[in-house]
């Protein structure tokens, strides 16, 4: 039906994902990070395979968090921003939110309130993005403990530089962190992102924040989501919708900026940056087509793109491509296009329906 341009998502592979997540997390507890609509894979879908599994999910906003109660999900669901505004801790009272506090106008709306709510405090040990000093955490709890309905839960950090193995931020980052976490040993404590699961010095503390990892994209700068023992839950896929020889000293796309030297057979693909497949992915970039790997040529279009065939030479209109998936990592494309795995994922547009796969489910 259609173009056929869409992404198929392995529920499957998802809760291979959280399963890994969960053993790295040890005696630590995952919570599934599903913002960004669930990295782009469909937030209620995602939150939903993972019942049963995840005790708690995280989310960056307030909508996110109201849509995953439409839906249905019972568990705690962590604001990791808070709230943004005043009026919003009554929705986080009615709907049982759990909201990041990082700074003091928070603390002021909770008093205000006087809604009964359990807040999480956050503290900057060097992310330096949002939060309270360590030197600034004693007063803080000392506020929030004085709140009449405000329940402290825990503490939460967040890595700057846990992706890369040979960083010296994550060491310090955690140093401070486990002082906290000596002296308030009845919170519960959390720093992990997907990054820090692969850092088996790291301390696990009492729950994890597995984000990027859950959807099978790498959260390593030296490593790839397969040596890493994940599994791509998106397939980004479209169709072949015409093929040609180019002869050579002919160009194909805007600004004709890639030129045939030899007789090319080439394909035109379905897809564009109005589907989120980058722009900025240069000729070279890995496509998998008609079960081979060929490469983008010249500019990528709204609505389609070109790939060299030279690879691929029995390929005919209608065959399957994959843009992103087991096939070719989602990685492999960021890292071509200049960005990282969870730009691509999240930038996936509307218009491409994502069509879900569940063996569970299907039977
Ligand atoms: C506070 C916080 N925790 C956890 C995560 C999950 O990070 P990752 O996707 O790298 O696992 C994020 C994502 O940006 C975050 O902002």
């Amino acid at each position: 039906m259609g173009r056929h341009t869409r992404a198929r998502i392995d529920l499957a592979a998802l809760r291979h994902n959280y399963a890994l997540a969960g053993r790295l997390a040890g005696d630590a507890q995952a919570m599934a990070v599903v913002k960004a609509d669930g990295y782009g894979h469909g937030l209620e879908r995602v939150a939903s395979a993972l019942e049963g599994m995840a005790k708690r999910y995280a989310v960056a906003t307030l909508e996110e968090a109201e849509r995953l109660r439409e839906a249905g999900i019972q568990q705690p669901v962590v604001l990791l921003q808070g709230f943004h505004d005043d009026a919003d801790v009554a929705t986080c009272h009615a709907l049982g939110l759990e909201p990041v506090i990082h700074s003091d106008h928070q603390i002021d709306a909770l008093a205000d309130s006087g809604s009964t709510v359990t807040v999480w405090l956050k503290v900057n040990t060097g992310m330096n993005r949002l939060g309270f000093a360590p030197g600034d955490v004693d007063d803080r709890v000392r506020r929030l403990r004085g709140l009449d309905g405000v329940t402290l839960r825990g503490m939460v950090t967040h890595y700057a530089c846990a992706d890369d193995r040979n960083d010296g931020m994550t060491a310090h980052q955690n140093a401070l962190f486990t002082d906290l976490a000596a002296r308030y040993p009845e919170l519960a404590f959390s720093a992990a992102n997907s990054a820090g699961h692969f850092r088996p010095e790291a301390p696990r503390f009492h729950w994890t924040r597995p984000g990027i990892m859950l959807y099978g994209a790498t959260p390593m700068i030296e490593e790839s989501a397969a040596e890493l023992g994940l599994r791509a839950v998106m397939t980004l896929e479209s169709r072949l919708t015409a093929v040609r020889t180019l002869a050579p000293g002919e160009a194909v796309g805007y600004g004709a900026s890639w030129r045939a030297e030899r007789p090319t057979p080439m394909g035109i693909v379905a897809i564009g940056y109005g589907d989120g497949y980058p722009r900025h992915a240069p000729t070279g970039t890995p496509v998998w087509v008609a079960g081979a790997r060929v490469c983008t040529l010249g500019r990528v279009s709204m609505d389609m793109l070109a790939v060299d065939l030279s690879g691929a030479p029995q390929a005919r209109p209608g065959d399957r491509v994959e843009l992103w998936g087991a096939q070719v990592s989602v990685d492999e494309v960021a890292q071509r296009a200049g960005t990282i795995g969870y730009e691509l994922l999240t930038g996936v547009t509307a218009r491409v329906p994502r069509v879900y796969e569940d063996p569970v489910v299907s039977g």
